[in-house]
């Protein structure tokens, strides 16, 4: 039984192949011969917001022959308590794989533990294994390669997009570089878990020197809203803008995970002057979202 819990738990053989076989899926889109998941119905669990992923699964699914069923986790009865591993073995009995956006890492865990089916995180507090996968892909694209090359997270490096590109970096040979104030800094014992080449800094400035990828995500994850006053007050200016990439490398690639909150993490003209690549990169979720779900239950 195979899983995509996290990109810490994912080899870097793994990643490897999703991502030839998404590059593949991406080529051959419309004339896909095999329906890996046909006669199967794949759950997908959120108890989160969701553009991107939700649409990218749906399609996914379909495309690969399977059913999805959208399950917003306020409707059914998970939001009103039932424990994660009941709701897990039901599900288990009667679905053939679920994709799982919640808060707590160890809350799809736990599901992936006890429904005994394939589960895909699709997002928790702690990573977002797909986002990465898609990131990739495109980092791929356009630079022909990710080893070697230098990826620069500005913003929120504790939250879970930055995180798993911190695991990304030792299975791809890659330098992660967080520009992040203190308090916004990725903990020591994740740091001690991943190893590789990451740097992490409050030197925004040294910190794009030279990347071939400037990348950032929303100042205010969800689950934070609360905190949203003293985020923005203590992030602002770990933002990409027009100076900071005439400081990273000439054609270096600038990247959002999306949804992007223009003025804050990014500016307008940046955002639009880089779209081909952050839209491409919302793109490449459907892609390599459909060689995992081949990969985990094909
Ligand atoms: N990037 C991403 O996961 O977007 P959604 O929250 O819209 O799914
Ligand atoms: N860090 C963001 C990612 C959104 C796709 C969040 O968790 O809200």
């Amino acid at each position: 039984m195979k899983h995509l819990l996290s990109i810490e738990k994912l080899s870097g053989a793994d990643m490897r192949q999703i991502l030839s076989a998404g590059a593949v899926l991406k080529r051959e889109r419309g004339q896909h011969s095999s329906q890996p998941l046909a006669g199967q119905t794949w759950a997908l669990i959120f108890s989160k917001s969701s553009t991107r992923t939700r649409v990218s699964f749906e399609v996914g699914v379909s495309e690969l022959g399977g059913r999805p069923m959208f399950l917003s986790a306020a409707d059914i009865q998970l939001g009103r308590g039932e424990p994660i591993r009941d709701t897990a073995r039901v599900m288990g009995r009667m679905l053939h794989g679920a994709v799982f956006r919640t808060f707590a890492q160890s809350d799809v865990e736990e599901f992936a533990r006890f429904s005994g089916i394939p589960t895909i995180n699709a997002l928790t507090d702690e990573e977002h294994p797909c986002q990465i996968l898609a990131d990739v892909l495109t980092i791929e694209e356009r630079l022909g390669g990710i080893a070697g090359k230098v990826v620069t997270f500005v913003g929120d490096g504790a939250c879970n997009v930055a995180n798993s590109w911190i695991f990304a970096a030792a299975k791809l040979d890659l330098e992660v570089r967080i520009a992040a104030p203190r308090a916004f800094q990725p903990d020591a014992a994740l740091l001690k878990r991943a190893g590789g080449k990451v740097i992490i800094t409050e030197d925004l400035t040294a910190a794009a020197a030279g990347a071939d990828v400037l990348y950032t995500d929303v100042w205010v994850s969800m689950g934070k809203e609360a905190e949203s006053e003293d985020r923005i007050r203590a992030l602002g200016g770990y933002q990409i803008n027009q100076s900071l990439v005439k400081l990273a490398k000439p054609g270096a690639l600038v990247m959002h995970c999306l949804p992007a909150y223009r003025g804050k993490e990014i500016d307008e003209a940046t955002f639009e002057a880089n779209a081909d690549t952050i839209f491409s990169e919302a793109e490449n979720r459907l892609h390599v979202q459909k060689a995992v779900l081949e990969w985990v239950g094909g």
